[in-house]
């Protein structure tokens, strides 16, 4: 494995009722907060007034920004940041999901920063400074609530990218199954190939003796595949609910990438495609992660071997390695279509016409990919494989 250095400054506050921590949570930082959310899930489910319920029992003064968008949108992040720069806040406290967390990542440095936000996003500027947040989490997918990832999109000019600082890292992370009951069933099924697929871009590795790495790895993976098919025909079910939440987090808090480095070619092709067609994250993911793999098969069939036998029970009697690994992705596209993902691009009415545009925005920063070295001409194979 490689040197590394693992630090993750995130309180996680897991279990039922943990929002009465927060007073306790908050308690080092300043009372003007701004409380960021999105589209008014959290109005419906009660989860807003038990927020404004424990502000208003510390005395905290509260400024709101409603309305974050899934896929959440530079116009916004912006709207924060001048929120934060002419009232003084202190404090931010994202309620909700990725987007919403992701959104307040970038306000909360965008706010201590003089130039442009975006300059942060495309990584023209390295933060300096960043407003303290914390996070109330609301649905379980992108580990965005102990990480320190965000991911922007400029609607404008169809640009989607993800960046980082160990600044952004939430100071805490209240992660209560019960607020993620009233997730409907299309995005529970999204949160779940989500935290898969982050497993499966660290697993795409060649480092070489990650045997602990590839069995938290795979655990994650049988932990989801165990529980995801009850989840979605018992979406109350606190125990089910209480294991794909900790799944998600432990997907992409930086436990199981340790010492390995991970693909992430997917990823980059599908924030792509949601740039240009503004589709949920991991609809995407789930239509382009097996071709992705079948296009890079050859790269180390072996290590998709092991996947295919350990994950999906691939009998490997008789068989090449790459005959193995190609069956094992083929459960896993199996898998992902059992529990309702869509495994094409057609699925959103995605055809032909913008394939080089989606291209062209993927190879914004040059080729990539760490199991292969994807170019131009292979992005387009995925995504004509992906139709
Ligand atoms: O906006 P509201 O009304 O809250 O509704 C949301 C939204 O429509 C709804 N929802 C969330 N919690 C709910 C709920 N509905 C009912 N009950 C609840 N408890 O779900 C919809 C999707 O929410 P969103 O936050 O967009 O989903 P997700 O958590 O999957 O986040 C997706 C975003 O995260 C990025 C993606 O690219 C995408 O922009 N990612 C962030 C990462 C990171 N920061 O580490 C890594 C990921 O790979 C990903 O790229
Ligand atoms: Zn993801």
């Amino acid at each position: 494995m490689n040197s590394f250095t693992y630090y993750n400054p995130t309180r996680l506050v897991f279990g039922k009722g943990q929002l009465s921590q927060l007073a306790e949570e908050m308690k080092p930082y300043g009372k003007k907060v701004l409380v960021v959310y999105g589209g008014g899930s959290i109005k419906r489910s009660g989860l807003y007034d038990n927020v404004m319920t424990e502000l208003e029992k510390m005395g905290a003064t509260v400024h709101e920004l409603a309305g974050v968008e899934p896929n959440p949108r530079l116009t916004t992040v912006k709207k924060g940041v001048e929120i934060c720069k002419t009232e003084g806040i202190e404090f931010i406290l994202a309620v909700g999901g990725g987007s919403v967390i992701d959104c307040t990542k970038a306000i909360a440095a965008g706010a201590k920063y003089d130039g442009d936000v975006w300059d942060l996003v495309t990584r023209h500027a390295m933060p300096e400074a960043a407003i303290p947040f914390g996070t109330v989490l609301t649905l379980a997918a992108t580990g965005s609530e102990m990480n320190s990832g965000s991911v922007i999109t400029n609607w404008e000019t169809s640009e989607k990218y993800g960046w980082g600082s160990p600044l952004v890292f939430p100071k805490f992370s209240i992660l209560d199954p019960v607020n993620t009951f009233t997730v409907p069933k299309d995005h529970t099924i999204y949160g779940m190939v989500d935290m898969m697929s982050h497993v499966l871009e660290t697993y795409l590795n060649h480092t070489g003796n990650s045997d602990l790495q590839d069995r938290f790895a795979e655990s994650i993976l049988l932990t989801v595949m165990e529980a995801a098919p009850k989840l979605v025909n018992d979406l109350e079910n606190y125990d089910l609910r209480e294991t794909i939440l900790y799944n998600g987090t432990m997907a992409l808090n930086g436990t199981i990438s340790m010492g390995v480095v991970g693909d992430w070619a997917t990823h980059n092709i599908e924030h792509a495609v949601s740039a240009v067609y503004d589709i949920p994250h991991a609809g995407g993911l789930a239509i382009l992660f097996p071709n992705l793999m079948r296009h890079v098969v050859d790269e180390n069939p072996a290590r998709l071997a092991q996947l295919a036998v350990r994950v999906f029970g691939v009998d490997s009697e008789g068989k090449t390695d790459r005959e193995v690994a190609l069956e094992g992705i083929d459960k896993l596209s199996a898998f992902w279509t059992s529990l309702g993902a869509p495994n094409q691009l057609a699925h959103y009415d995605i055809d032909d016409s913008k394939l080089d545009l989606i291209a062209d925005r993927a190879m914004k920063r040059g080729e990539f990919g760490n199991f292969k070295t994807l170019n131009k001409e292979d992005v387009l194979t995925i995504l004509r494989m992906s139709l």
